[in-house]
């Protein structure tokens, strides 16, 4: 079947990779990338696939409910792919109000767009998705409870390799109540719960997932894994929040756009499905295993940058650890991580030590500023 699809925040990170990946695999789908471009939205991000006659760049705010509407009826569009947020937690945190204006009302303006549209058509709902792409931080933080690690309970090929460890025997499941902590994680919440309202209220065919942290090439240097790669190669300190204790769980992007995919295509409508591969880790393993790598494939004598390491001070309101069970997902719809850690991770990084020009335009020119502003209360 051909679709029409817009996806929101594909100039982004994670929506770069859930573009290519689509214009690629499905050259009979119009892919409509929907963007407004901020400091995290970047076109170099799509380069290779720019020129494939599938493919549709818009520069598009997703709070312009009338552009976005009619974006839809002029493409004749039947799926949305929603990313477009703002993703950043310490920004979240300065400045909670464009979180709520973005992910929350643009959320509920993409969700209004369609259903005005859809409603509009002989056919109505048949054929249609919106899939709303959301975090696993609205359900809040879990607790350490084996600060030590424990073996996990399950394994994935992304926890497969050696060292790997869970830090608690509670996980996030798809039936949790939500408790977000953040002004991110309480717009995205609010969001999530736009979108289950236009399912129960309207009968439009949803369906949420909610991943761990995402990993991999093309992500902005203000989210720790990019940030501190940079800041190794370029002997800079690397600012460690509180004792660096706290727990992520780490996915490599291209798998998480690959769940989106078998998602998209065969997830049940009104339901949410958990992504992730069981695949923790303490921020300070991470960081010491970025200087291992990092100066291996720079030539630089083993334990030459341990010294970067500066703990400053915490994060506000801080969550302690975050840890997704994803059995659902593999069980019903047979996805599952394609990379192990240690195999993503060593892509990542020399990803970012070959594409130096990449990292120097988005860390200067034009994007000075919000970089500047980042750290300046630090
Ligand atoms: P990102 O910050 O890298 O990219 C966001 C994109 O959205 C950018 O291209 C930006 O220009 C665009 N955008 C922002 N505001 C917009 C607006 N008003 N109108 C149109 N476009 C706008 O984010 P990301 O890390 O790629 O995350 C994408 C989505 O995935 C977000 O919804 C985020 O909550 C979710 N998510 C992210 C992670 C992660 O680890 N990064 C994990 C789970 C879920
Ligand atoms: P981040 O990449 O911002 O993702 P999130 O907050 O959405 O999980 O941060 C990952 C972890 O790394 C988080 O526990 C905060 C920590 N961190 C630092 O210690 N120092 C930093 O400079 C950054 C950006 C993050």
């Amino acid at each position: 079947m051909k679709h029409n699809i817009i996806i929101t925040g594909g100039a982004g990170f994670i929506g770069s990779h859930v573009v290519r990946l689509f214009v690629n695999k499905y050259p009979e789908y119009n892919i409509i990338n929907l963007d407004k471009l901020t400091y995290a939205g970047n076109l170099a991000n799509l380069k290779d696939i720019e020129g494939k006659p599938n493919y549709k760049f818009v520069k598009m705010d997703i709070c312009d409910f009338e552009g976005v509407m009619k974006l839809m009826q002029d493409e004749h569009v039947d799926g949305i792919i929603h990313l477009a947020a703002e993703s950043h937690v310490d920004r979240s945190i300065k400045d909670p109000f464009t979180f709520a204006q973005t992910n929350v009302m643009g959320t509920l303006s993409m969700l209004q767009a369609a259903k005005l549209y859809w409603e509009s058509l002989p056919e109505k709902w048949e054929g249609k998705r919106f899939y709303h792409i959301s975090t696993d931080e609205v359900y809040g933080a879990l607790e350490l409870t084996h600060p030590q690690g424990i073996e996990p309970p399950f394994s994935t090929k992304a926890s497969s390799g050696k060292n790997h460890l869970a830090y608690g025997d509670k996980f996030f499941t798809e039936d949790l109540k939500y408790q977000p902590h953040s002004p991110y994680s309480a717009a995205k919440a609010s969001s999530d719960h736009f979108v289950r309202a236009f399912h129960d209220t309207y009968g439009m065919p949803t369906v949420v997932t909610n991943c761990s942290n995402n990993y991999g090439p093309y992500q902005f240097p203000e989210k720790l894994i990019p940030l501190f790669i940079n800041n190794i190669r370029h002997r800079k300190p690397l600012p460690v929040y509180g004792k660096g204790e706290n727990v992520r769980d780490w996915l490599y992007v291209v798998d998480h756009a690959r769940a989106i995919d078998t998602i998209f295509h065969n997830g049940k409508i009104a339901e949410t499905y958990n992504i992730g591969g069981f695949n923790e880790w303490k921020n300070i393993d991470i960081i010491h295993t970025l200087i291992r790598t990092v100066d291996r494939l720079l030539g630089r004598p083993e334990g030459a940058d341990d010294d970067l390491i500066t703990f400053v001070t915490d994060r506000a309101g801080h969550d302690m650890r975050y840890a997704i069970d994803s059995t659902k997902l593999q069980k019903e719809l047979g996805w599952e991580p394609s990379l192990q850690f240690e195999e993503g991770i060593e892509l990542t990084v020399k990803w970012y030590l070959d594409n130096q020009e990449w990292m120097d335009n988005v860390t200067s020119g034009g994007y000075m500023k919000y970089y500047e502003d980042m750290y300046a209360n630090r």
